[in-house]
């Protein structure tokens, strides 16, 4: 495999939404410093916290997210009632990004996963890619990307959406458990991939999605069926204390995942699919 090449800080900036690049060559976690930065008041939004090497990563839950040498991690900071968050011409403004949607935090979670799946697929045009609600990618069924969103609590409302994403950081030498589960798309694609590119992909993506969203013109429903993973299939979700069990319907346009079980059609906005077959 080639050596990774250096992130582009500015070419991020000048080809994306991003308006400012908090960039390390390590860092523990891209989520932990983005929550600490959260609460600063000359943020210019969306911010990207990207570090060259994550050593200990935060998943959802308790979970971990290992990711060696060669994986993409980074975070976003992004308003959440984000109209004047865009550094475009007023016209653009008012059709770029977001203006205040309704279930604006499975826009943002599930949105996420659907960019990333994107830009898999535009990066390595003959791999099957799936979607895992609530938001994982799955690359020839193996996880390949995880999500996860949080809202910090402070003065000015922000979401802090962390992605991990497997690219060079091969898993050949990695445990049998841990190749049976995951995959990185070096080894999906047989050549190592420019992480500069893909990033920049994922958040065009992500911005398309969004702005979508908030004006309508996208439903997230009809984007996320067409890379389901669950659909057709009868799955169990576990959402605190509480399993439904039954087949799935895909999603609904808010999120939510739809069982229909003996008691008739569920929606799970939260849970974590804990068996399907
Ligand atoms: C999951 O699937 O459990 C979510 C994994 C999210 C991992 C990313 S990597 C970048 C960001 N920083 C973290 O510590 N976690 C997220």
């Amino acid at each position: 495999m080639a050596m990774n090449e250096p992130f582009d800080p500015q070419r991020l900036q000048l080809e994306t939404c991003v308006r400012q690049v908090d960039y390390h060559d390590a860092l523990d976690s891209t989520s932990d410093r983005a929550l600490k930065l959260a609460g600063a008041e000359d943020l210019q939004l969306p911010l990207l916290v990207l570090a060259d090497r994550q050593l200990a990563g935060r998943g959802r839950g308790d979970n971990r997210w290992w990711s060696g040498d060669g994986a993409l991690t980074f975070s976003l900071i992004l308003p959440k009632h984000p109209a004047a968050a865009s550094h475009r011409t007023a016209t653009q403004r008012e059709t770029s990004v977001l203006a205040t949607p309704r279930p604006e935090g499975a826009f943002v979670s599930l949105g996420a996963a659907i960019a990333v799946e994107r830009a898999i697929a535009a990066t390595l045009p003959d791999c099957e890619l799936r979607l895992k609600w609530p938001n994982d990618v799955y690359l020839q069924r193996k996880k390949v990307c995880g999500v996860l969103v949080e809202s910090p609590a402070v003065a000015r409302p922000v979401f802090v959406t962390g992605i991990g994403i497997n690219v060079n950081n091969s898993l050949k030498g990695a445990p049998d458990e841990v190749r049976a589960r995951a995959i990185s798309m070096c080894d999906a694609g047989g050549r190592s991939l420019d992480r500069n590119e893909l990033l920049v992909r994922v958040l065009r993506e992500f911005e398309l999605i969004l702005s979508g969203l908030a004006d309508g013109s996208l439903s997230l429903r009809e984007m996320w069926t067409r890379a389901c993973m669950l659909q057709g299939r009868q799955v169990s979700v576990q959402s605190g204390g509480q399993i439904t069990t039954g087949l799935c319907e895909g999603i609904d346009d808010d999120g939510n995942l739809l069982i229909r079980s003996g008691g008739g059609l569920v929606r799970c906005s939260t849970g974590v699919i804990a068996r399907s077959e």
